[in-house]
């Protein structure tokens, strides 16, 4: 077994490594036994409006409605209206910590309510932080110049950790690069043209008043009020038609249910689409169809990877259907929504295979997203084509091709580093942190110890616990 704080001898990585340093090579010792991993479970989830206000609600979740691409859809639409949320204004976990002083006060109040014992609270947990940092730990070992840093703090048994963004990333978002700011923008166009705030049921409500029908609140996907008109165009004809009829009735007993139900979905929400007007800003939540990143909706998700538990914030691009009550996992109906240049040659693909794809499946995988929709544009920003890839498909497609990544070696690699952070990180002090690092020469992820007075825990949340 791989010993930390050792003398690495291994004939092509023969540097030596302080017991604060955690060697990334050899990758080969990661290629055991995948680690256990929970599926993570929502413990609750949060907004911010338009000024960036924190609320413990779900008002900015988005439904996903898929883009009409008979229309050209051009990304760089209304870039002159775009709001940017203050990029310059570090946030550090604060808005994280904000909901899980709510979680725990109704948690609280609950086992007030029914005379229960204080149980173990669920926003105890080895590691609590957003998802994006642990997504750059499980990228680590195949994206190797790419430095990062992080901020840790031991407090009450649990490691919260923020990220650190460099003054130079930070320059860069906020769009110091024109074409970077751009693009950056073509990103949240792209969810704004996929995204409504009401749920599919609720335009089938509305086109049915429309319609002066009575009202209906068939949650089904097929509406037998309105069955696709893909029947009434094969009526009549001649023989010729006849066999088309037949050949068509053959194909499509040759469909799954899966199959047809995807089908019927896709041909009632293009009848909706022709209906309802999906610009109106009652439906989009968005007026004139303005990007405004202020806006966001986040999950607080709960997982356990080896030995560790971990609490993390993710934000959440749309569902697919409105949330239900517990138990069930919201999670379940998230979707991820990317862009990404149209692929036009192998090379491409291939690149688009070893990075892309890696950042999308570690991305979805970590708060268990199971849908990710990528947009795929050109350079001046059209979107071409639009593809469903299952988070639980992506290794499958990648596996045995030259180059690629292996989903074991990264969360291996995610549980070690985390069993290291664990022996690493052990003052036990709200107001200390430590500062973990990845960076030239890219040999090892060091741990250094910063002292008191260097936390990022709010004074609210300490207040909170301390009640
Ligand atoms: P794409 O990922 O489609 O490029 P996310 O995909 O994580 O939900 O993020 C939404 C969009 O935010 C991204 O869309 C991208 O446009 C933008 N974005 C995310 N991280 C960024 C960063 N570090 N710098 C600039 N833009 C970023
Ligand atoms: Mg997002
Ligand atoms: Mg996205």
């Amino acid at each position: 077994r791989h010993q930390f704080g050792f003398q690495h001898n291994h004939q092509r990585h023969q540097e030596t490594f302080s017991e604060h340093q955690f060697p990334i090579q050899p990758l080969d010792r990661f290629k055991v036994k995948c680690a256990p991993f929970r599926q993570p479970v929502e413990i609750g989830s949060f907004s911010y409006d338009e000024k960036r206000k924190f609320l413990m609600d779900d008002s900015q979740l988005k439904y996903y409605f898929p883009p009409d691409l008979t229309k050209p859809n051009n990304l760089s639409v209304n870039y002159e209206k775009y709001i940017s949320r203050d990029l310059t204004v570090d946030e550090h976990v604060d808005a994280l910590l904000d909901a899980l002083i709510c979680i725990r006060d109704s948690e609280q109040q609950q086992q007030q309510q029914q005379q229960q014992q204080a149980a173990v609270s669920v926003t105890q947990a080895d590691f609590i932080c957003y998802r994006g940092l642990l997504t750059k730990i499980m990228c680590t070992p195949y994206a190797r110049n790419e430095p990062w840093e992080m901020g840790a703090t031991l407090y009450k048994g649990s490691i919260y950790i923020e990220e650190h963004v460099s003054a130079e990333r930070r320059e860069n978002a906020a769009g110091s690069n024109d074409r970077h700011k751009l693009m950056s923008y073509w990103g949240y166009r792209f969810e704004t043209i996929c995204n409504i705030s009401k749920p599919v049921s609720e335009l089938r409500r509305i086109r049915t008043r429309k319609r002066g029908a009575p009202s209906t609140s068939s949650s089904s996907l097929t509406d037998s009020n309105n069955p696709p008109n893909k029947a009434a165009k094969l009526e009549g004809g001649d023989e010729q038609q006849q066999q088309q009829r037949q050949r068509q009735r053959e194909e499509e007993a040759d469909e799954t249910k899966e199959q047809k139900e995807e089908k019927d979905k896709v041909d009632e929400l293009a009848e909706i689409a022709d209906q309802i007007d999906l610009e109106d800003p009652e439906l989009t939540g968005r007026l004139d169809g303005v990007v405004d990143t202020n806006l966001q909706y986040c999950t607080v998700a709960r997982t356990k990877i080896g030995k560790n538990s971990i609490i993390m914030g993710a934000e959440v691009d749309c569902t697919s259907e409105p949330k239900k009550a517990p138990p069930h996992n919201p999670l379940s109906n998230y979707i991820e929504l990317k862009t990404s240049r149209v692929i036009s040659s192998a090379r491409e693909q291939n690149s688009f295979e070893r990075h892309k794809l890696l950042k999308f499946w570690a991305q979805s995988f970590l708060p268990g997203i199971p849908t990710i929709i990528v947009g795929f544009r050109d350079d001046d920003g059209n979107v071409v084509t639009v593809e469903t890839f299952k988070t639980m498909e992506i290794p499958r497609l990648v596996r045995g091709k030259e180059g690629t990544w292996d989903t074991t070696i990264c969360i291996n690699f995610l549980d070690a580093v985390l069993n290291f952070l664990r022996k690493q990180i052990t003052v036990d002090d709200p107001e200390v942190s430590y500062t973990i690092r990845w960076a030239p020469p890219y040999k090892a992820i060091e741990v250094e110890y910063m002292g008191k007075g260097t936390s990022f825990l709010t004074e609210r949340f300490l207040n909170s616990r301390n009640k």
